[in-house]
This record gives C-alpha cells, structure tokens and sequence, in this order.
C-alpha cells in the first residue's frame, strides 16, 4: 500500500506540471497505458498469495479510477487556460456571433436613383414603369414620331424584331403613353428605367444608360410649373438652391420643347476653370416642355371617361447617369457599368 501511495503522489505531481496535451499524453501513457505503471501493478496480482491478492487488486483499481479523475480534470483546466489566452490575445471569443463574409453596397444609380424617388415621392409623384424591350408605337409613334421621321435618327435604335415592331427604347417617354392609357387625370408621376441607343460610347455616352421620365397631366399646366417643379427637385437634391435656365430645344412629343440647364454646382466651390461645366457655369440638365396636344390624343385616345382638350400636361427626361456623375464627380460615365469591383466597393 506504502508502493501505491508513492506512485499516486508521483502521478499527480507529475499531472500538476504538465502545460500542454502532450504532457497530458505522456502522463497517461506512463501510469494508465497499456504498459503503465498502474498496468504492472494489476499484472503481478496473481504472482501475490492468495489471500493478499483481493486486497491489492482493489487498491489498484481505486488508484486507476483516481488518476484517471485527476487526468480529465488537468485536460479540462488545461483547454480553459487555452481559450482565455487566445480570447486575451484578441483572438477568439466564443461568446461572438460567427464572422459573416463581406457584405455588398447598393450601386451609386440605385442610391441617387431612390433619392430622386424619395424627392419626387414627397412632392406627391407616383413612380411609374414600362418594359425595355417596347413596341415601336410606344417608342416612337404614339410619341409623334410617325414611321420614317427624321427626328427618329435623333436616337439610334437597336431593333430587336424588325417584323413584330419591337425595339430597345431608347428612352423613357413611352411610359408616358402607357400610364396615360391607364389613368385617369389628373395625375403626376415619375418613370427611372433602363434605356438603349445605338451609340459610339465615350465619357459621357453609353449603349445602355438611365433616365428618369417625368409627367403631368391635369388642367391649366404651364410653363412655370415646369421649371418650378424642377427648380424644386434640384433644390432639394443639391440641398440649396440652384438656378435653370430654359433654351429652346425640339422633341417631336412637347411643344413648345426645351433644354433646361442648371447652373453648375461645382463652379461655385473651385478656383479657375471648373472640370464639370468646362468654365462655361451651366450643365444641360434634361429636355423637356408641355406634352403635345397628339400625344395627349394618342394616349387617351378611345376614352369616354377623359375630356382630352380640355387636359394640358408637361414632361421631362433627364439622365440618372449623368446626374450620378455629378453628384459624385465621376469623369467616366463606363465607369458606372463596367462592373469593378474597386470603383463599386467606394459607395
Ligand atoms: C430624350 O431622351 C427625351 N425623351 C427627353 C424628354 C422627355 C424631352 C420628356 C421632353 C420631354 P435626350 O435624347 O436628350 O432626350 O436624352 C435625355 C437625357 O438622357 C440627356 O439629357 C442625357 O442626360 C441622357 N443621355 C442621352 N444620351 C445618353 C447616352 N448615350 N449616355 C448617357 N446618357 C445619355
């Protein structure tokens, strides 16, 4: 017994010291293994007398069921001692919900697009949409730009299915005659979209770009309402006020039509010559003007429930890309659609 008492103090001295699960392995080999001392100690029971035998065999067997205790306990304190180490160094906490991966950020058109829609929203639009694959009546016809029209190489057209009259639209506007086709006046909405022109691409023109269309129909609509309301976008846009000034433009779908250009809002900020309006202190803005009285008939035309000489109307269309260009001072319009990761990751 005086043997076994040794042997205990020895292995938990031995379990006490030991600093990693190697230690802990090499312990366990020594008293608990197969050829551990704990193993001899049960192997020369049947070379004892007899009576002695029982005696020992159970001494044994406490001791093994007692080191094997103290073991688990010294791997258990071992492995706490390890995390709160490695949560010390900063590096692991497993009270932490687990790493997600990087996460996305919405494109700089869809940004500037909803706030142009929280804008137009506030001030009682409605946002309105069309298909981008369109009828050539809706892109053009219904629009006052009957088949063989000049104005029609104003916007190169891809074509899609020459024999069904589908093209690309190559702008907003036939949302314009959709809605009215829908609705009743009065009413007032916006319509951002995707767009197509067969167009050489440069810094400020791509085959596939955004506009936002712009709306109203009621009784009594004029000029001023226009560049009011417009005046009234860019002021809340731009977060002061901001002065336009009309130039004489042609759509065959306004009369009379317009370029409203804005006064630049960079030029007040730079010394010299400023990048944006090249020194010039205006940037067109959109075309627009007081819907022609053929698109009001095209686009109520049949309707019993719409007296269409009595409505007046005005519509816009302006450029999503371009404007996110100079909200966030972009040089490159391909930038917006070329789809690195480097410029995207910046908003
Ligand atoms: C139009 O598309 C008319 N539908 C706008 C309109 C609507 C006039 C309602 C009157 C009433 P325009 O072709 O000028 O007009 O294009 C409008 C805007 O789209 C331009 O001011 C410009 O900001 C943008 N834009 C035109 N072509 C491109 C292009 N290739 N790349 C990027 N933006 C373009």
């Amino acid at each position: 017994m005086e043997a076994n008492a040794e042997l205990r103090d020895e292995a938990l001295a031995r379990l006490a010291a030991c600093t990693d699960s190697g230690d802990l392995r090499s312990v366990e080999k020594d008293y608990l293994g197969p050829e551990g001392a704990i193993g001899a100690l049960l192997a020369s029971i049947p070379s004892l007398p007899k009576e002695k035998r029982p005696l020992v065999g159970a001494a044994a067997n406490r001791l093994k069921k007692e080191l094997e205790l103290a073991l688990a306990e010294a791997r258990a304190q071992l492995e706490s001692a390890r995390v709160a180490a490695q949560r010390a160094a900063g590096d692991f906490d497993p009270s932490l919900p687990p790493r997600r991966g990087e996460r996305g950020s919405l494109h700089p058109l869809t940004l500037v697009r909803r706030e142009v829609e929280g804008i137009f929203s506030s001030m009682g639009y409605d946002i309105a949409d069309g298909p981008e694959v369109e009828l050539d009546y809706y892109n053009f016809q219904a629009l006052n730009i009957p088949v063989d029209h000049p104005s029609r190489e104003m916007q190169d057209t891809f074509y899609c299915d020459e024999e069904h009259h589908l093209v690309m639209r190559t702008q907003t506007s036939p949302v314009q005659i959709r809605t009215m086709e829908k609705r009743r006046p009065p009413f007032r909405l916006i319509a951002p979209g995707r767009v197509f022109r067969n167009e050489e691409q440069d810094a400020t023109h791509n085959h596939t770009f955004h506009q936002v269309e712009g709306l109203v129909v009621g009784t009594g609509i004029q000029v001023g309402h226009l560049t009011g309301t417009l005046k009234g976008f860019l002021r809340e846009l731009f977060q002061r006020e901001v002065e336009v000034r009309l130039r004489p433009g042609y759509f065959p779908f306004v009369e009379p039509g317009f370029e409203l250009d804005v006064a630049c809002p960079f030029c007040a900020e730079q010394a010299g010559a400023c990048r944006v309006c090249k020194g010039g202190g205006w940037v067109e803005f959109c075309g627009c003007g007081l819907v022609h009285p053929s698109v009001l008939a095209a686009g109520f035309s049949g309707r019993d429930d719409v007296d269409v000489d009595s409505l007046t109307g005005f519509a816009f269309g302006f450029g999503l890309d371009r404007l996110v260009m100079l909200r966030y001072g972009l040089d490159d319009i391909r930038q917006l659609m070329g789809g690195d990761l480097r410029f995207l990751e910046q908003f």
